[in-house]
């Protein structure tokens, strides 16, 4: 074993995943697409720690509680499964957000992890196998460790995996409307949608429709149908989520004025789409040259940020270890 180093940025999908069909191995119940991101990323380290009788978690130099270093021991189980080793690890992290706000931490997380820890066990994956082994962790993970544009396909253990595919050049503004940590988690939410939402079985056949159609525009470099179809989806993942019972709400007010303004500017002649995950903050495709211009028109909403398609998650060397 050796001490291993890996970076990885999170991915906002622009078809969404909202349900699993496998609890246990993590596999969607359709499939999705995102785009991964140049900022925002998780660093990770994982020290072999041999003599330890648990998992150590540091997250941003403080050490994690109970429950986040339970999910990082199980899914270290699978990796130590996969190696055919017992070894416990201490595990730095160090994220440039705030963990759990709903900038999908938990993607470029477990991608970083699921990256450092092959690593360190000295797993020799190929880049569908690493996918799969960060799905393990967090689904939407396995969309962080390709570059760029991602589609996650549904299917069984061995090939639901995400890979990237051809998409035209965009930016996307991220307009941080609140830092907080959500008060349930997408894991649980998730559960509950699929449990108790009359609309769950229509939202899952109409999302493998929309990731055929997305695939398709994203080929033929159709921004306007790419865009239609993340409002869309995107929208119509928070309708599904609120009609889960009790009611589940992630977008508040501002996050509804910015979907408004956004709404404005494509009347105006500025070509864009808002999408957001489950937290009240919202992401916006743009193409590139109209990107600057349109993050001024939200930069009354909060924190805004350019930023474009990201590198997917790579070993960093030693000297970029966490420490
Ligand atoms: O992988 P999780 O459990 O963090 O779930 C991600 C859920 C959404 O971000 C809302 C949608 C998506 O496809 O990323």
């Amino acid at each position: 074993m050796r001490t291993t180093t890996a970076r990885a940025y999170p991915n906002i999908a622009l078809v969404k995943y909202w349900g699993k069909a496998d609890e246990e191995l993590i596999l969607p119940a359709a499939g999705s697409l995102s785009l991964t991101l140049d900022h925002f990323e998780t660093t990770t380290t994982v020290v072999p720690a041999p003599d330890a009788e648990t998992d150590v978690l540091e997250l941003d130099g403080a050490l994690a509680d109970a429950g986040q270093t339970d999910r990082i021991s199980t899914f270290l189980d699978h990796v130590r499964d996969l190696a055919g080793r017992d070894d416990r690890v201490l595990v730095r992290s160090r994220n440039s957000v705030p963990t759990g706000a709903g900038l999908a931490s938990s993607a470029s997380g477990f991608a970083a992890l699921a990256t450092a820890a092959a690593g360190a066990f000295d797993l020799d994956l190929a880049p569908r196998d690493l996918s799969r082994l960060a799905r393990r962790g967090s689904g939407s993970a396995c969309r962080s460790i390709p570059d760029g544009i991602a589609v996650w396909h549904a299917g069984d253990d061995a090939s639901s995996f995400a890979e990237t595919v051809p998409a035209p050049d965009m930016r996307m503004i991220i307009v941080t409307v609140n830092r907080a940590r959500k008060a349930v988690s997408s894991r649980e939410a998730m559960r509950l949608t699929a449990a108790t939402s009359p609309f769950y079985s229509g939202w899952v056949s109409s999302t493998e429709d929309y990731l055929e159609q997305m695939v398709a525009a994203c080929a033929a470099g159709d921004f306007t149908r790419i865009g239609e179809i993340t409002e869309s989806h995107a929208l119509r993942m928070h309708g599904l989520i609120q009609s889960t019972v009790p009611p589940i709400r992630f977008l508040n007010p501002t996050s509804h004025a910015i979907f408004d303004a956004v709404a404005e500017a494509r009347e105006s002649g500025i070509e864009a789409y808002s999408t957001a995950d489950a937290g009240p903050n919202v992401a916006v495709i743009v193409r590139p040259h109209d990107a600057e211009a349109l993050a001024e028109k939200l930069s009354g909403f909060g924190d805004v940020r350019v930023v474009g398609p990201g590198p997917g998650a790579h070993l960093l060397t030693a000297a970029d270890a966490v420490p």
